[in-house]
């Protein structure tokens, strides 16, 4: 398996694994890559789209992460910002439109013209792609206020359990209640990965993780330190950095055992790697 356990050496590549066959699921099946694309290829494409997606698998990306929200009428989608400005041609709360009014924004124009008839992902015409693709994800449960954590986890934890194997999926989010309820749902951390997010390693980061049967941290990478870095690996836990886009300022992280790093542009990662 190309993660090292050890953390302290950093294999040449970042070759695509194989997932493992075995049954029942081991610890060893996470098809995790060295490299995953953040919010899609967004570097090359507008965010968290199916566009982001699709470019991010033309370039040879295995996983990609997505953050996912729910609409004013429930529906799960595809977005990071409480509103809509940012990375849409419309403005107001995210929690104010129902699906009608969201597929009537223009979500791909503010980035390039080209991407003008782009259109707000649902979450299940993501894990379509994502199928399609055979590609993994690190699905972001992120809580926008005024949005209920708990109806977010309800309402996409379902889903990718029922569309994606335990080897190709992570749900990792900042907040407590959301992962809370995610492992509610599904109490196997075999057959549901949980990952904690934070900026920095806070206090309570080892009670989180065994509270929450967790597999994974992810850090800020301008924040990680070498000791915190060993001491999540210690733990027995994976240890991933967002969101690194210069991989000789980042090198350094590799040798103090970070399993993966998210990247806007994980090509240049890619070919620093290889
Ligand atoms: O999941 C890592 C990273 O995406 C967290 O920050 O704001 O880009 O969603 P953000
Ligand atoms: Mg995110």
């Amino acid at each position: 398996m190309p993660l090292s356990s050890s953390g302290t050496t950093l294999p040449p590549t970042i070759t695509p694994q194989r997932e493992a066959q075995a049954s029942p699921i081991s610890e060893t099946s996470l098809a995790l890559p060295r490299v995953i694309a953040h919010r899609g290829l967004s570097a090359h494409a507008p965010e968290n789209t199916l566009a982001a997606v699709r470019a991010a698998h033309t370039a040879g990306c295995r996983w990609v992460e997505l953050d996912v929200q729910q609409l004013g009428d429930g529906t799960p989608v595809i977005w990071h910002d409480a509103g809509v400005r940012r990375c849409s041609n419309g403005r107001g709360k995210l929690r104010h439109l129902d699906l009608a009014q969201a597929h009537q924004l223009d979500v791909g124009s503010w980035f390039s013209p080209a991407f003008r008839h782009e259109r707000m992902a649902t979450l299940d015409e993501m894990l379509a792609l994502i199928v399609e693709c055979d590609m993994g994800l690190n699905l972001e449960l992120k809580i926008s206020y005024r949005h209920s954590p708990a109806a977010l986890a309800k309402a996409v934890v379902p889903r990718l359990l029922a569309a994606l194997p335990p080897s190709r999926l992570l749900v990792s989010s900042f907040d407590r209640d959301a992962l809370r309820t995610a492992r509610d749902i599904e109490t196997d951390p075999h057959r549901l990965r949980l990952g904690l997010l934070y900026d920095k390693l806070p206090k309570g980061w080892r009670a989180d993780a065994e509270n929450l049967l967790a597999y994974s941290i992810h850090l800020d990478w301008r924040k990680l330190k070498p000791a915190g870095a060993s001491a999540v690996r210690d733990a027995g836990l994976r240890l991933l950095c967002y969101t690194a886009n210069n991989p000789a300022v980042f090198r350094p992280c590799w040798a103090w055992g970070v399993d993966a790093v998210i990247s806007d542009d994980p090509t240049c990662f890619t070919n620093a790697l290889s």
